[in-house]
């Protein structure tokens, strides 16, 4: 399956005024999960407040223990302080990952910026080895800009 064509269907889920934030993102991380094969887990993660960690605030899939992350721990901590796209074909590879799972075998995690503050992040978990390729890259920058929109 093309991954953009679940572009319209992301833009409006985060568009139903009807619904609260975190419900909306949760709606995503579900739609997600359920139609990509190798998405097995799927969560936002936001900067805390003023704090320099992250807090979950949706998921889809098995509930984690992770739902603080201090800025520089694991891929997700890494990502709020890098600013940028950290794909992971392998997590054995990787020395700074928190492991959630013994199924992970890789994992994706796209920063979220509004008006150019790296604010939070969409984690992809995979029980697929490298899995995740420019596609998913370009259509998780798009998810992010359309929650972006809905932040600002
Ligand atoms: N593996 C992540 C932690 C979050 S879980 O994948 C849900 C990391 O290393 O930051």
């Amino acid at each position: 399956m093309k991954l953009a064509a679940l572009e319209p269907k992301v833009s409006l889920l985060l568009n139903n005024e009807n619904l609260r934030i975190a419900e909306r993102l949760t709606l995503v991380c579900e739609l997600l999960q359920s139609e990509v094969a190798y998405y097995d887990w799927v969560g936002f993660y936001f900067k805390n407040g003023d704090k320099p960690e992250l807090k979950l605030e949706a998921f889809a899939g098995e509930p984690t223990d992770h739902t603080i992350i201090p800025f520089g721990k694991g891929i997700c901590g890494q990502v709020a302080v890098s600013n940028a796209n950290f794909v992971v074909p392998d997590v054995k590879a990787q020395d700074n990952y928190i492991a959630c799972s013994m199924y992970v075998k890789a994992e994706i995690v796209i920063p979220l910026f509004v008006d150019g503050e790296n604010i939070g992040q969409i984690d992809i978990d995979s029980h697929t080895p490298d899995p995740f390729t420019e596609e998913d890259e370009r259509f998780l920058e798009f998810v992010n800009q359309e929650v972006a929109k809905i932040l600002a």
